[in-house]
């Protein structure tokens, strides 16, 4: 019995720069979280690999490539990715379910597109799967997957688990397609979410929506049960803790402190997303340097941001947006030796990742909406006892769990602002304290557990359905 995971992204994104195929890891704390998970069953992995390929023997190389990983691609065309991923996943789904209702940009044809994609991942599901395996869907890109497959192979035993906010129903009855969606999911035995909250929507969703009989974790499809529950999903803890020990991130982080000068360093780290709330970020940092002349030259703000469907509209004039209040930033307060933000529009690798973290005092993860954001549980391990403070926003799924962080309400600059001056003159004791707590938390909720409470739960409605024939 094997356990297949399947998502719209595989952990690893090939491209040919020259001659070969290079595999190199994704970003995005789906790939990045779920890729990292160690000692679990034989786990094979079903999703896309990045890249676009005409010929069936680059196909066939990608192929073998990945099998030694158990992974399996599929293969989408430049439409598809165009009218399924950037156009229903990313600017009908992802802007609905992160309350940023105005940005949808609906077009007929990005739903037939989905559907087609969600029937292929089914087809190439199907010549992999046998009945009695598990099967691990992700994330809202294959809504209609569960369903879809349920048809197919009778009696086979779904997961899946959503890993961005669920709408209230409110906004969520403004989808055209809104029952679709639901039946979908509903073919799983177990749909997860990060949160109760977004549990809690769903479930109203289901029963306003289809009119379907509902408790509180448990929806009666008729002919089965639909268990809903909250797993908040974690990180590799260890590898995280144990980064700075290696020799060659250690002599980054000595090389990165040493070039970023005397200063304090906050960071932030974010796929280019609206919901990330990098806008908000750099007003409320923008205002601190206003009104507090004394601490110019003293902090700087160091930006990751990684490129993130820069096709989608509302993401290049976000990147546009960005560049433009930096490029200001910077020419109103640089000097010839500090400059108040860092800006890299690029993915880092995990050792300078964690390098940068390490060396960080503060992080600001402020998203106007999040799933879980797994940047902030990164931050917290990296640190180690060194202590530092995480900035985060009440809206991040995060919050639930990291309760001695400084929330902020990320749509109010002057509390930005002040996150600032607080993250500053906060005294060593108190870091120390709110570190060590925020250590114990993320170091217990991993993502081993995370995946094993997952399935577990799955395994024993497995056994319930099982009795009840
Ligand atoms: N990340 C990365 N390289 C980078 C920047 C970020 O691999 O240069 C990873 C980061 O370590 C984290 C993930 O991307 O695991 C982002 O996950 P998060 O949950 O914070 O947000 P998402 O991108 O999933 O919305
Ligand atoms: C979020 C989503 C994932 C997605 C990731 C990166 O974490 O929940 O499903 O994979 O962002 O986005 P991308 O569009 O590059 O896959």
């Amino acid at each position: 019995m094997a356990l297949y995971i399947i998502s719209n992204r595989l952990p690893l994104k090939v491209s040919k720069p020259e001659n070969d195929f290079v595999y190199e890891r994704s970003e995005g704390g789906l790939a990045t979280g779920l890729g990292s998970l160690k000692d679990f069953e034989e786990k094979n992995w079903i999703g896309w690999p990045g890249i676009f390929v005409d010929e069936d023997q680059d196909k066939d190389q990608i192929r073998a490539g990945l099998l030694s990983e158990n992974f399996f691609p599929v293969f989408l065309s430049e439409a598809q990715i165009s009218d399924y991923y950037e156009g229903y996943s990313n600017t009908v789904i992802w802007p609905l379910c992160h309350y940023f209702y105005t940005y949808i940009q609906y077009e007929s044809r990005f739903w037939e597109s989905y559907q087609e994609v969600n029937r292929l991942f089914c087809e190439e599901a199907v010549k992999l799967i046998k009945p009695d395996d598990r099967v691990w869907i992700q994330d809202y890109q294959l809504m209609l997957l569960p369903a879809m497959l349920r048809e197919k192979i009778e009696g086979i035993s779904i997961g899946y688990f959503h890993h961005i906010p669920f709408p209230s129903y409110e906004l969520f009855r403004v989808l055209p397609e809104r029952a679709e969606i639901l039946k979908g999911l509903l073919g799983a035995d177990l749909i997860g979410f990060h949160t109760h909250d977004y549990m809690r929507h769903f479930i109203s969703a289901a029963y306003r929506v289809l009119g379907l009989d509902c408790n509180l974790d448990e929806i009666n499809v008729g002919e089965r049960m639909v268990h809903v529950d909250a797993f908040p999903m974690g990180i590799n803890y260890e590898l995280h803790y144990n980064a700075i020990l290696d020799e060659n991130v250690q002599q980054m982080a000595n090389k990165f402190r040493e070039n970023f000068g005397s200063h304090k360093l906050a960071l932030s780290v974010d796929r280019l997303d609206y919901s990330k709330g990098i806008l908000h970020r750099l007003k409320g940092f923008a205002l601190f340097l206003e009104n507090h002349p004394e601490y110019r030259g003293e902090i700087s703000l160091v930006m990751v941001i990684v490129p993130s469907r820069d096709q989608v509209d509302m993401y290049a004039d976000l990147k546009t947006k960005i560049d433009e209040m930096i490029g200001s930033l910077n020419g109103l307060y640089s000097t010839l030796n500090w400059s108040p933000v860092y800006y890299f529009y690029r993915g880092f690798p995990f050792g300078e990742l964690m390098a940068l973290y390490h060396i960080a005092n503060f992080a600001f993860v402020t998203p106007l909406r999040d799933g879980m954001n797994l940047v902030a549980k990164e931050y917290v391990a990296v640190k180690r006892d060194n202590p530092g403070v995480l900035v985060l926003s009440e809206m991040a799924g995060a919050a639930a769990e990291l309760k001695e962080a400084l929330i902020i309400n990320p749509n109010d600059i002057d509390e930005i602002e002040g996150a600032f001056l607080d993250a500053l003159t906060m005294p060593e004791d108190e870091k120390v304290r709110r570190m060590g707590k925020m250590q114990k938390t993320v170091s217990k909720q991993t993502v081993n557990k995370w995946a094993r409470d997952f399935v577990k739960e799955l395994v024993a409605i497995e056994k319930k359905n099982q009795s009840l024939q």
